[in-house]
């Protein structure tokens, strides 16, 4: 298994996505191909509705592409069943969303220990994981903290260790930091590539940022159901 920087970890080839809407055919992706390597971030840009959640999601693993395929590792994701694809994304790709989902009634330390504990750890355990990365996201203060306690940006910053915990090879991110102010915004983009590089993740981020988007390796423009080169 080759973890080296630049190597190729994920690839998407003919990815088709169609959604019927009553009597239509809404073609949302259309033989999309992408490579996805470790230790490089790609943003991925373009108008609303353009398919850009879709394609993270198939990419992840939480939809499946009407046609074409992904791989990861070499290993083909669709292959698995629900169960094993759950088993999957759990341990090998860290999703943050534009809202947190952190669960309301559980702390900080809760929150970012609950994929280890999901996937069977001890909470002592989960928790002895789930320590540094809040530590590392400059939440060391903040481990007892319930969600509806933090600012949104120390929520994202939460989402984002719980995202890493299971240190995953991969970090898809849809508009991490739609729904910050500027400030915020600026705190999680550079800890997003600052965790990039520590932990040479191929990371795959959607957003409308253009500070987040001119830090990247990769800036690509989806329309009309393809990648493009962006020229932000
Ligand atoms: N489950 C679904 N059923 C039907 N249409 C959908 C579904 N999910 C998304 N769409 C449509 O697909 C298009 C792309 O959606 P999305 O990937 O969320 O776009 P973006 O993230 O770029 O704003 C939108 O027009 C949306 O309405
Ligand atoms: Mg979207």
């Amino acid at each position: 298994m080759s973890n080296q920087a630049g190597s190729i970890i994920m690839k998407a080839r003919g990815l088709s996505k169609i959604f019927k809407s009553g009597r239509e055919e809404l073609h949302i992706l259309s033989n999309l191909d992408l490579d996805i390597e470790s230790g490089r971030s790609m943003a991925i840009l373009g108008a609303s509705g353009s398919g850009k959640s879709t394609l993270l999601y198939i990419l992840g693993g939480l939809d499946r592409p009407t046609s074409g395929a992904v791989s990861f590792d070499g290993e083909p994701v669709f292959g698995r069943n629900e169960d094993e694809l759950a088993a999957w994304r759990n341990r090998s790709v860290g999703f943050v969303f534009q809202f947190h989902h952190l669960l309301g009634d559980f702390t900080a330390l809760e929150n970012v220990a609950m994929p280890a504990r999901l996937s069977g750890l001890a909470p002592e355990k989960a928790e002895a994981m789930a320590r540094p990365l809040l530590e590392r996201v400059g939440l060391g203060d903040r481990l007892s903290h319930k969600p509806g306690e933090l600012s949104g940006g120390e929520q994202q910053r939460v989402a984002l260790a719980r995202a890493l915990v299971m240190e995953p090879r991969v970090l898809l991110a849809d508009e991490p930091t739609g729904n910050l102010d500027a400030k915020s915004a600026q705190v999680v983009n550079n800890l997003i590539m600052e965790l990039v590089a520590e932990r040479n993740l191929a990371a795959v981020i959607v957003t409308h940022n253009h500070q987040l988007a001119a830090l990247v390796d990769k800036p690509l423009e989806l329309s009309s159901g393809q990648l493009r080169a962006s020229n932000i």
